[in-house]
């Protein structure tokens, strides 16, 4: 897998340093809403290290900041305080333009709410992704049959969202994360709407993903899926209140 940007032709703006610090690093990160006569501190002091190619968990109750978490972390929000180091570059100081370019290129998602596009076919979706970063037809085509594939959705490649069951979107958004084999993925309960069948073979694109290099920040509520993480982050109230490490070696038995 080429994830070396001098060998593509994408723009240099898009290209990441591969420094050799944490690929994600959030330090004293802020995140407030306001609504009418509300403040809505949704992430408050938040200090995180994520190294290349980890797969991290989230956890934490309704309401707690997981997906303002990861809408920070994709570049889709910006904190209202503190900074977001992405491979050691602060993204205070990067354009809306360069944002756009490093989330396309880069980060792959899994939204909680599937924001399949209603209007375009299965195929289409998982396509989309690949044709913002310039992948040939051909290939796209190629790339996206084999991740529905992998999710048993073959069958489908020509319905539109509003023709599936919610499961069957949930799959199809998780194919479209992973066909263009991302830097980082973010997947926000890729297995909410799975029974266990559905469910473990999400969980095994995302494995074959993360074996193959990419880091994952992944939230979930489910702890039969806690065994593919190798570090599980809890959040409460806006804050991280406690981690814990699994030793590589024991998750990698427990797979088998
Ligand atoms: N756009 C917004 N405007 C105002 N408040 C918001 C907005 N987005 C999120 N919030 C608030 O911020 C807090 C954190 O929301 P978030 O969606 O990150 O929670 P979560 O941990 O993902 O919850 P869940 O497990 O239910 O998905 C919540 O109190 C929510 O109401
Ligand atoms: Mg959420």
């Amino acid at each position: 897998m080429t994830r070396d940007p001098s060998t593509t032709d994408q723009p240099v703006t898009n290209a990441l340093s591969h420094d050799d610090g944490p690929l994600i690093k959030l330090d004293g990160l802020r995140k407030v809403f306001y609504t009418d006569e509300m403040e809505t501190h949704a992430l408050a002091d938040v200090h995180l290290e994520v190294q290349r190619g980890e797969f991290v968990e989230v956890m934490g109750p309704s309401g707690c900041g997981k997906s303002t978490l990861l809408a920070v972390i994709g570049l889709l929000d910006t904190p209202s305080e503190g900074e977001y180091w992405l491979d050691g570059r602060p993204m205070s100081t990067v354009s809306a333009q360069e944002r756009a370019g490093l989330r396309n290129r880069h980060i792959g998602f899994i939204f909680q709410a599937f924001n399949l596009i209603g209007d375009l076919t299965v195929l289409e979706n998982v396509e989309l992704p690949l044709t913002y970063r310039g992948m040939p037809a051909a290939e796209r085509r190629r790339c996206s049959l084999r991740s529905l594939e992998r999710v048993g959705m073959s069958h489908r490649v020509d319905h539109y969202p509003g023709q599936l069951s919610g499961g069957q979107q949930q799959r199809v958004a998780a194919a479209r994360a992973v066909a263009g084999d991302p830097l980082i993925l973010l997947a926000d309960e890729p297995t909410g709407n799975l029974d266990s069948t559905n469910g473990e073979a999400v969980m095994g694109l995302l494995r074959d993903l993360h074996e193959a290099g990419s880091t994952i920040l992944m939230v979930t509520h489910d702890p039969r899926y806690s065994r593919f993480a190798e570090r599980t982050v809890h959040l409460f109230d806006g804050r991280i209140v406690e981690e814990e490490v699994v030793l590589r070696r024991a998750r990698t038995e427990d797979k088998r």
